[in-house]
């Protein structure tokens, strides 16, 4: 038998555990610092609603129709569709070797916080004291391996247990932290550029590099493209009502990137960062907020303890992705599965750890492994991804037999014209021309064109 959910709740909670994390804390507020502040954010919240809601509703329903993780997915409808699951399970270990770096990252500041290292509200500082990390191997690889060994430690004890339980407790709590950062960050003197950067969109700075951005930003925050959500909604019940679930999840995660986003760009100009910062962004720049409020450093140690958890309950929902392929469809212990999968995105991991320091040399044109992986799932895997859910959706399994699944559930699918037509056409088309623009950006990257 297989596992389920204990509840609809406990899947939207799972499944908003993987969706908030790392994603919408850290990769959010750096990019839309990196792609023009408002412009990118105006992109992304259009993406979101054209493209990711109708995507997650198409995941769900792939997962909740079949009952099986993403290959078993693919291949039990269309066969010859399990590559686009293969391509999945690959992108879990890449994205997975990416994310256990800034996870290491996190646990590195939740160390330092708790020894009072983070106590400033100087740029330079604070930047040295993120580059020191970047160029410190030994610590680097320790903290990454610490997040993988935790990630294992909790997919190994299954689904559907302690962890859920633990983010009823653990999201609220973040969402009341990020509230209090944004007051400190918004009544900083200065804050009302970096308020006007984020929401006052410049249209000038609209071009398809910022589309590609922001489109891969949506299908990162969402997890949508390599099988996540179509793992994890194969977990639910046939009765569970899946489309109130399919727009609260990417909404409530929405919510938190730009309230993270308003928590971290307004002191970036306060207190004299830059926003083009890049992935050190949010490092850099909230222990300076953190350091010019009471109670600042409790907050500090608190507010990175659940970056942690979010983080978390995001890592292990692309190793279950990775984990679920090899027990289901090549019937592997769950046991050596988890540590051999693990192991192998660890040290997937370690150039990727070591690319914003000793080995910043580029791998590929103008690369190093850190970029590298960073577009190679974000723009290149998940946009792929998401591209072939739309078409496989929409053409191979049809837009009747997925409402069919919906409404079997006794619900009815108001909007299903619009979502129909959405998926078959517009969803596609959109990814399409944005897609095209990524590989050739990817091609000239890697060949070093500008
Ligand atoms: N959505 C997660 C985040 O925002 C990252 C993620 C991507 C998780 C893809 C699973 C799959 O941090």
């Amino acid at each position: 038998m297989r596992d389920k959910w204990s509840s609809n709740l406990g899947f939207i909670l799972a499944a908003s555990g993987s969706a908030i994390g790392l994603g919408n804390l850290w990769k959010f507020p750096y990019n839309a610092g990196a792609n023009g502040g408002g412009a990118f954010v105006l992109l992304y919240l259009l993406f979101l609603i054209l493209i990711g809601i109708p995507l997650m509703i198409s995941a769900i329903t792939l997962g909740r129709k079949t009952q099986l993780s993403v290959f078993g997915a693919y291949k039990s409808i269309n066969p010859k569709w399990s590559f686009v699951g293969g391509l999945g399970v690959i992108c879990g270990f890449i994205i997975l070797a990416f994310y256990s770096t800034v996870g290491g990252w996190v646990i590195y500041y939740l160390k330092t916080a708790i020894l009072g290292g983070l106590n400033s509200t100087d740029p330079i500082f604070l930047g040295n004291l993120f580059g020191n990390l970047m160029n410190s191997p030994v610590e680097l690889l320790l903290y990454q391996f610490i997040f993988m060994l935790i990630t294992m430690f909790i997919v190994l004890k299954g689904i559907s247990n302690g962890i859920e339980k633990a983010s009823k407790i653990m999201m609220p709590s973040l969402f009341i932290i990020i509230i209090i950062i944004i007051i400190r960050s918004i009544t900083l003197n200065g804050s009302l550029v970096g308020i006007e950067f984020l929401f006052i969109p410049d249209f000038s700075k609209i071009n398809m590099d910022v589309a590609m951005n922001a489109l891969g930003q949506v299908f990162f925050s969402i997890s949508i493209g390599m099988g996540t959500i179509v793992t994890y909604g194969s977990y639910l019940d046939k009765k569970d009502n899946l489309l109130t679930t399919s727009s609260m999840i990417p909404l409530l995660d929405t919510l938190i990137a730009i309230l993270a986003g308003l928590a971290i760009l307004p002191a970036v100009f306060a207190l004299g960062f830059e926003p083009t910062e890049g992935p050190g962004l949010m490092f850099i720049t909230l222990p300076a907020v953190f350091s010019s409020m009471p109670l600042g450093n409790l907050f500090c140690i608190l507010f990175f303890l659940l970056v942690l958890f979010a983080a978390l309950t995001s890592s292990i929902s692309m190793l279950e992705v990775a984990v679920s392929y090899f027990v289901e469809e090549k019937k592997k212990k769950r046991v050596p599965s988890t540590v051999i999968i693990g192991i192998i995105i660890f040290l997937l991991g370690i150039p990727a750890s070591l690319s914003l320091g000793t080995w910043s040399f580029k791998v590929l044109g103008t690369l190093n492994f850190f970029d590298l992986y960073d577009k190679l799932t974000a723009n290149i895997l998940l946009t792929t991804g998401a591209f072939l859910l739309t078409i496989f959706i929409g053409w191979v399994l049809k837009p009747e037999e997925a409402i069919k699944e919906i409404e079997s559930s006794g619900i009815k699918f108001k909007l299903a014209n619009i979502w129909t037509i959405l998926i078959k056409y517009l969803v596609p088309i959109a990814i399409g021309i944005i897609l095209i623009n990524s590989y050739i950006d990817f091609i000239k990257s890697i060949l070093n064109i500008s």
